[in-house]
C-alpha cells in the first residue's frame, strides 16, 4: 500500500479491500455483503459464462483538494445498468440498492482513492451476471451484482496528448439493432480483434463506422466519439453506441460554454471540416484525436496540426475535471460527496 505511486497508475487491476455483492434469489435482492475475496463460485452452467448474459458499469470517485471524495453521476449508471438489464434478460437492480452499494465500496476503499495532486482517480466497476444453470438459451432466474473498485490513472496512457485512430472497414462492433446500446461484455469481445489490429498499428482506439451503410461515424472505440466546428459540438446519433454518461456531461457543459451542439449523423467526409474530434468516456475522460486514418478508402483527416488538443476541448476537459474534483461548484447535482 504504502508503495503505491500514484502518479504513475495505469487503467489496470489492483486488489483493493473489499467488493460488494447483493444476489438476486427467489425474485429478490439480498442485503448488500462486503466480501474480501476477489473469487467468485458460480456454477459451471452459469448463463454468464455460456450465454454472455451480463452487464456492467464503470464510474469514477475523486478526491478533493479539501479531502472529500466525490462520485460523479452514480445515478445515471444506475439507470443504464437497468436499461442494460432491460437489453439481454437479466433482473433489475433498483436504483437506490446500486447507489447504496457504490457508496459503501467506496467508502470500505476509502484508502485506495489516489490523493488530488496525482491526478489519478478510483474507478467503480459494477457488474451483474446470470448465475444459475441454464444449458437451452433462456435467461436465468439468479443473479450475482457486484462492485469493485481499483485505483486508475489514464486509460489511452497518452493522457491528454492527442493520439491517432483508425477505421478498420472489415470490422463492426455491434449491429445496428443488436446490443451496441447496451454496456454487456459480448461488445467488448467482438472489439478485440479490430482494437488489437489498430494497436498493432500504432493507433490507441478503432473509430467504427455505423455497420450498415458504412458511412457514418460510429462508436469510439470504448468511448463516444465527439468533434468541434464553428463553435458547435457535434456527436453521432446511432441505434448502435453506448449513451456516454461523460458524453452527456460534456453537451451540457458545451451549452453552459454557449456551444451549439448537435447530434446527429455525421457522414466520414465531414471528418475533413472538423476543427477537433475525440473521444470521451469515464476511462477515456476526453483522448483529443490527432487523427484518423481510413486506409482501405486511402483518407486521412489531421486535427491538432501543433501536437496539441484544441481550445474547445481542453476547456471542456477541465471544467470536467475541475466539477469531478470539486475545484468548481456542482451546479448539475451530478456529484455525491461523501
Ligand atoms: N462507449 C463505450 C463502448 C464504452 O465502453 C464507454 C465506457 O463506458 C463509453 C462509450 C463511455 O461511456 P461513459 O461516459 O458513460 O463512461
Ligand atoms: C469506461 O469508460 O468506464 C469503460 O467501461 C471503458 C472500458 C474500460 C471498457
Amino acid at each position: 500500500m504504502d508503495t503505491i505511486n500514484w502518479s504513475d497508475l495505469s487503467f489496470g487491476y489492483m486488489k483493493t479491500d473489499y467488493n460488494v455483492r447483493s444476489y438476486f434469489r427467489d425474485g429478490k435482492w439480498s442485503e448488500p455483503q462486503l466480501e474480501t475475496s476477489e473469487f467468485l463460485n458460480i456454477h459451471m452452467a452459469a448463463t454468464c459464462l455460456h450465454y454472455g448474459q451480463e452487464a456492467f458499469e464503470g464510474l469514477k470517485a475523486f478526491k478533493g483538494k479539501d479531502g472529500k471524495i466525490r462520485i460523479f453521476r452514480m445515478h445515471e449508471n444506475a439507470l443504464r445498468l437497468q436499461s442494460s438489464c432491460r437489453g439481454i434478460l437479466m433482473a433489475e437492480l433498483p436504483v437506490e440498492r446500486f447507489e447504496e452499494m457504490v457508496v459503501l465500496a467506496v467508502e470500505k476503499n476509502k484508502r485506495f482513492v489516489p490523493p488530488y495532486e496525482s491526478g489519478a482517480s478510483l474507478y467503480i466497476r459494477p457488474l451483474l451476471i446470470g448465475t444459475s444453470a441454464q444449458v437451452g438459451v433462456k435467461p436465468a432466474h439468479e443473479y450475482l451484482f457486484l462492485i469493485l473498485v481499483t485505483p486508475v490513472g489514464p486509460y489511452f496512457k497518452e493522457g491528454f496528448k492527442p493520439t491517432p485512430m483508425v477505421i478498420l472497414r472489415q470490422y463492426d462492433r455491434a449491429a445496428p439493432l443488436g446490443t451496441g446500446i447496451y454496456k454487456v461484455g459480448g461488445n467488448y469481445a467482438a472489439s478485440l480483434v479490430a482494437g488489437e489490429k489498430a494497436h498493432e498499428g500504432g493507433y490507441s482506439a478503432v473509430l467504427y463506422l455505423d455497420a450498415k451503410e458504412k458511412k457514418y461515424i460510429d462508436e469510439c472505440g470504448p468511448a463516444n466519439f465527439f468533434a468541434i466546428k464553428n463553435r458547435t459540438y457535434i456527436t453521432p446519433e446511432s441505434t448502435s453506441i453506448l449513451p456516454s454518461i461523460t458524453n452527456k456531461s460534456l453537451m451540457q457543459l458545451a451549452e453552459d460554454m454557449g456551444l451549439k451542439v448537435e447530434r446527429r449523423h455525421i457522414p466520414e467526409e465531414e471528418l475533413a471540416t472538423f476543427e477537433e474530434a475525440g473521444a470521451c468516456g469515464t476511462a477515456a475522460v476526453i483522448s483529443p484525436i490527432l487523427r484518423i486514418d481510413d486506409p482501405d478508402a486511402g483518407k486521412s483527416y489531421a486535427f491538432c496540426k501543433d501536437g496539441k488538443a484544441g481550445p474547445i476541448s481542453e476547456q471542456l476537459y477541465h471544467k470536467l475535471r475541475a466539477i469531478q474534483y470539486g475545484d468548481e461548484p456542482d451546479t448539475h447535482g451530478w456529484v455525491t460527496i461523501l
